[in-house]
């Protein structure tokens, strides 16, 4: 794109020449060199997406100085220590691809009550292996109910009973040093209704007004309403919710006290932007930018992945490269197959979006092949996902703090003679253990009856067959479970990404019912799959053969075993193959490392993969399976066991 058919080129350099002459002036000559380095090597990356989202404006330039004077102070402030962070991770750009990056994910309090306590179990974390940890909303939320801190009042604070927000910086700090990289959620699409903006647009004051979606009366609303979803139809139907107070209607996908930022004001992407960059600058090396797919809104559609909401990303990450190039983003978009693809940037946007992404269709695929003891639907559907870009990663995940809503396509259940509506629905019984036989133990989240949708809660354990074999004493049956769980952890770890795991999970912890004696909680169960850390049961997870231990120590075993298997680079291509056996999956990780084949037993009984199909797969002679270290030979059939993985490389010859 032609710089300087957005902007001339002697603004641009104006407005250069005043950040070196204000924010950045007390820099030494090599610190302005970079930020000038980087400064023209981002600019047209900054340019084209703010371009489309307000070219036409006549104060452009007023909002773009604005927006790089934000960018330069953040420059300025940012420690030492983090701006040799930045210099590591340009020279180690693959750096989150490896197949040493392992995830955790977790609420500062259910795991260690505070901050500072987190810190003392950093060892636990090693010992799993861990070099990512999310933390769960962490930033002052709202008093009362927060939607488990997605609806933040302060972003400069971090929740009282957590901590401070030098706790925060010095957590990421020791973190850093352990090599473990701090991810911390950002929810850009809305505000608290108590947040500062939120309140002087209640009291009346136009500027703060336009921070948000308002309307007078329903005309909009009403047109609006007839091409929109509901996210959360049971305790928060319609996406606007009506003030008495200021007689307005407000944009409320979410709950009615999750105001949605109106992204077609330019002050509202540069507040965000501030805010970025803030926490950035307390060492926070990863934001999840929660909700993006309803950035952006448009009548007669569904008001997401609209283009701008996409652009609103690129632009914030491209001034965010200028001044803390080591950030990275990953994107919240729980969106169908093809609408996702997009957030890890295509086309003129490749490598300039997010880095990473939830791969939701993968996590349900998994439970779906699971369910239904075949993997038809899944490497049809994965088959038919096109390539990831090669610098980019999935994090690969089985279940989050979230419900699982299950984004099977109608296209791809019909392409293998499914109804995708009917199968949603055996999902949904199967997983609310309602259907005749089922092992899950989950409970339905959001029936909505004009979709007919039924999402699920519950935890890996409960919802993997843990709970009811336990219920009814039945150890065949929790041994079948704990195979499972290892089985759904042995497929995210082997996937293209950073596996994620959920806290709890690498113990078996079941559902949890305390939710309900909590009034502000109640109404949500994804609670129930959010336990407090059972450091009792962490403190078993050496004694012998108890299934905590069991699943603890395998999934270590796994996660070793991921970090030294270098096939399993994100770059290396990552494609589903038929096995010619519908009960065992087939992948296949291909890349200048190596090749890699898993294969994996989605039932309870004992199954055969044929030799020949092993041959013609690419795999000859002698293999070795990366999990269990044990060689085996492609010139007989191959067997799994019940719930077997297989991660098979060939030897090479001698
Ligand atoms: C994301 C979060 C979810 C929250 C929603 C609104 O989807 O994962 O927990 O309810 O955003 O912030």
């Amino acid at each position: 794109m032609n710089i300087a058919s957005v902007v001339d080129e002697v603004v641009l350099r104006g407005l250069l020449d005043g950040l070196l002459q204000g924010p950045l002036r007390r820099m030494d000559h090599l610190e302005q060199a970079l930020f000038r380095i980087r400064y023209e090597l981002y600019l047209p990356d900054v340019l084209r997406p703010l371009a489309k989202l307000y070219g036409n404006r006549p104060d452009f330039v007023a909002h773009l100085g604005n927006l790089l004077g934000i960018v330069a102070q953040a420059y300025a402030s940012r420690p030492e220590e983090l701006r040799l962070l930045d210099l590591r991770r340009a020279s180690e750009p693959d750096w989150f691809q490896q197949p040493g990056m392992i995830g955790y994910v977790c609420y500062v309090d259910r795991f260690a009550e505070t901050l500072a306590s987190v810190k003392d179990k950093i060892p636990y974390l090693k010992e799993l292996g861990v070099t990512y940890l999310h933390l769960m909303p962490l930033l002052q939320p709202r008093p009362g109910p927060n939607d488990g801190g997605y609806a933040v009042m302060d972003y400069r604070q971090v929740n009282p009973l957590y901590g401070t927000m030098d706790d925060l910086s010095e957590l990421a700090t020791a973190l850093r040093h352990e090599g473990i990289s701090l991810c911390v959620d950002l929810v850009c699409n809305h505000t608290a209704k108590e947040h500062e903006w939120a309140r002087k647009a209640a009291a009346g004051d136009p500027v703060y007004q336009g921070y948000y979606h308002m309307f007078p009366d329903r005309a909009l609303p009403d047109q609006y309403e007839m091409t929109l979803p509901e996210v959360f139809p049971d305790f928060a139907p319609g996406n606007f919710t009506y003030y008495d107070s200021f007689q307005r209607w407000v944009w409320t996908t979410f709950n009615e006290y999750q105001w949605d930022l109106n992204y077609t004001n330019p002050a509202v992407l540069a507040g965000m932007l501030d805010i970025m960059l803030f926490l950035a600058n307390q060492g926070v090396e990863i934001l999840r930018l929660d909700a993006v797919a309803f950035m952006w809104k448009r009548l007669r559609t569904d008001c997401q992945n609209q283009p701008e909401a996409h652009a609103i990303l690129q632009a914030f990450r491209a001034l965010t490269r200028i001044a803390a190039p080591g950030l990275l983003f990953k994107a919240e978009a729980i969106v169908s197959p093809d609408k996702l693809l997009p957030y890890l940037g295509l086309g003129e946007a490749t490598n300039k979006e997010c880095e990473i992404a939830y791969h939701n269709s993968f996590m349900v695929l998994l439970w779906s092949s699971l369910a239904e003891r075949r993997v038809v639907l899944m490497t049809h559907a994965l088959q038919n996902m096109p390539d990831t870009p090669v610098s980019c990663a999935w994090l690969t995940y089985v279940r989050c703090h979230d419900d699982i809503g299950w984004a099977v396509r109608d296209e791809d259940a019909a392409a293998i003679g499914l109804s995708g509506f009917l199968h949603r629905a055996f999902l949904s019984d199967f997983y609310s253990g309602r259907f005749p036989g089922a092992f899950a133990r989950g409970v339905t989240f959001q029936h909505n009856p004009k979709t007919g949708d039924r999402r699920i809660s519950g935890t890996l354990a409960s919802l993997a067959g843990l709970q009811a074999a336990l219920e009814q004493h039945n150890w065949h049956e929790a041994d079948l479970a704990a195979r499972r769980i290892l089985l759904l952890h042995a497929m995210i770890l082997a996937f293209n990404g950073i596996p994620l795991i959920y806290m709890g999970d690498e113990l078996a912890l079941l559902n949890d019912n305390s939710y309900l004696d909590n009034p502000s909680l109640a109404d949500d169960n994804r609670w129930i799959h959010r336990p407090r850390m059972d450091w009792r049961k962490a403190g078993q997870r050496h004694d012998g053969e108890t299934v905590t231990a069991r699943i603890f120590n395998e999934t270590c075993k796994m996660i070793q075993a991921r970090k030294h298997t270098f096939s399993l680079h994100a770059e290396a291509r990552c494609y589903a193959v038929w096995t010619h056996n519908e009960q065992v999956f087939g992948l296949i990780r291909a890349g200048a490392r190596g090749r890699l084949l898993v294969l994996a037993n989605f039932t309870e009984h004992r199954q055969m993969v044929l030799r020949h199909r092993i041959h013609d797969m690419g795999f000859k002679g002698e293999l070795i399976d990366r999990l269990e270290g044990e060689t085996l030979d492609s010139w007989s059939d191959l067997h799994l066991e019940p719930y077997q993985a297989l991660w098979l490389e060939q030897v090479p010859e001698v």
